[in-house]
């Protein structure tokens, strides 16, 4: 029996794959590389905005074709299938069964019975050990860097988020199991980690967060910590401390603060006002200057003006971020934000979407224009990713790096090599081996 998985949205979900992957493979299931191949096809979805929820029934739609043709189970998990649940046997009659994601070790059972001919077979039931997973069954791709979930859910209650209700409350792991799990990667062959959350620093597993940094990074033999993605209401002094002084944390930060207006914040429930947003950046102190800075935004918000637009272009000003992500606000069933009039035309929203890309852009070009001339350590990746003689690879602040080593050079996956800037663009940086 061959499986393929296809998994939408963030990296815990990257990383759930990997888990869920790990689970058909202890079942005597292979990985195939695409869904014509496979007997089983798991969908583990996102459904942080309507855009990827489209994807996942578009893909559903060429299945449905494939199963007319022949025998497949087709499976569904991840966020969409924790907010639809069984409604999805009726907007997609050919999925076979429904897997929630804080049930995701019911997966071998689920199969089993859909095998054994039952129709629309569903667990999306809440487990309360569903985020101590065993480590070693988890099926990692062959990535430059390993994810760690370290805490599942989220206590926030922002209006227009589905997250809370896709993933639950906080359940974290104790500290002590990721302390192993992280020293288990490394005998692997791992040099990089990067520690997951929903809201990754109000981790509470036997310790602080900042202490879990600090203890991960005392594991001999691992070079970089990540960590993703952050509240600013829970970036302490503490973390900042250690963030900047820790030479094994990358320096890197992103913080979400999705509007620069205190009227939007305010009724988007994020708990904090730009002043605070600030104020918590400055724990960085001088060591800011040194970590790269990204964000998350939310534009055409309901009820955003004008004014509230130019607060958020301001905030891009001051803060200067080296990178950021941006989206137009997507209704989502179930929020607290359905409730506000989304009274803002789209091409208003549009307009305003691409004038803050636009700046950001420029923001993100004189960033990288700093590091010209410069010599950091980069770790590779692949070879490409568009002409032969180049490789990619990510410096410790997360820039990509088009690498120019020559054709039928090749370089050691998964190893930091030092290199010279010699390009800077908006999204990449060119270099040379040092
Ligand atoms: N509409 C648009 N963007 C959203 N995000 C979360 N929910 C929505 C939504 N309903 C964005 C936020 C978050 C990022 C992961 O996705 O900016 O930080
Ligand atoms: Fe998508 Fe959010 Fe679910 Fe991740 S947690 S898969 S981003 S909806």
């Amino acid at each position: 029996m061959k499986f393929h998985l296809q998994t939408w949205g963030c990296q815990m979900n990257d990383h759930d794959g990997e888990r869920l992957s790990g689970l058909l493979i202890k079942e005597g299931f292979t990985p195939a590389d695409s869904a014509e191949e496979a007997d089983l096809v798991l969908l583990n979805t996102c459904s942080i905005r309507e855009k990827a929820v489209h994807k996942v029934y578009s893909e559903l739609g060429r299945l449905r074709q494939e199963k007319n043709r022949r025998d497949l189970i087709i499976g569904v998990t991840g966020c969409l299938a924790q907010q639809e649940q069984a409604a999805l046997f009726k907007r997609a009659p050919q999925i076979d069964f429904v897997l929630g994601t804080m049930a995701i070790k019911q997966l071998p059972r689920l199969v089993e019975e859909a095998r054994a001919g039952k129709k629309r077979v569903i667990d999306t039931g809440e487990y309360p050990d569903n985020h101590l997973f065993p480590p070693e069954v988890a099926r990692r791709r062959s990535t430059a860097k390993a994810l760690v979930t370290i805490i599942e859910g989220c206590n926030h209650a922002c209006t227009y988020c589905i997250v809370p209700t896709t993933r639950g409350v906080e359940r974290n792991r104790p500290w002590q199991d990721i302390l192993a799990e992280v020293r288990g990667l490394v005998d692997q062959g791992y040099h990089e980690v990067e520690l997951l959350g929903q809201n990754v620093n109000s981790f509470h597993g036997g310790c602080s967060f900042a202490e879990l940094l600090e203890r991960v990074s005392e594991v001999e033999g691992l070079e970089w910590l990540r960590f993703t993605t952050s509240h600013p209401m829970n970036f302490t002094r503490e973390l900042a401390e250690v963030l900047v002084s820790n030479p094994k944390i990358a320096p890197f930060l992103h913080l979400p603060v999705q509007s620069g207006s205190n009227q939007v914040l305010r009724r988007m429930l994020r708990e904090y006002t730009v002043e605070d947003y600030l104020e918590r950046l400055g724990y960085l102190g001088d060591g800011r200057a040194r970590i790269a800075l990204s964000t998350d935004f939310i534009v055409g918000f309901p009820g955003e003006t004008d004014a509230d637009f130019d607060a958020t272009l301001a905030l891009l000003e001051t803060v200067r971020y080296d990178s950021s992500f941006s989206f137009i606000y997507s209704p989502r069933p179930g929020t607290a934000a359905l409730r506000l009039k989304d009274d803002i035309p789209s091409s208003v929203k549009t307009e305003r979407l691409q004038r803050l890309q636009k700046r950001q852009s420029e923001l993100a070009k004189a960033s990288n224009l700093r590091a010209l001339g410069t010599t950091v350590k980069a770790r590779v990746e692949s070879p490409g990713p568009t002409e032969a003689g180049y490789w990619m690879a990510r410096t410790g602040d997360w820039k990509v790096v088009h690498l120019h080593v020559g054709l039928g050079r090749s370089l050691p996956f998964g190893e930091l090599v030092d290199v010279t800037i010699t390009e800077a663009g908006p999204h990449f940086l060119g270099a040379e081996i040092a």
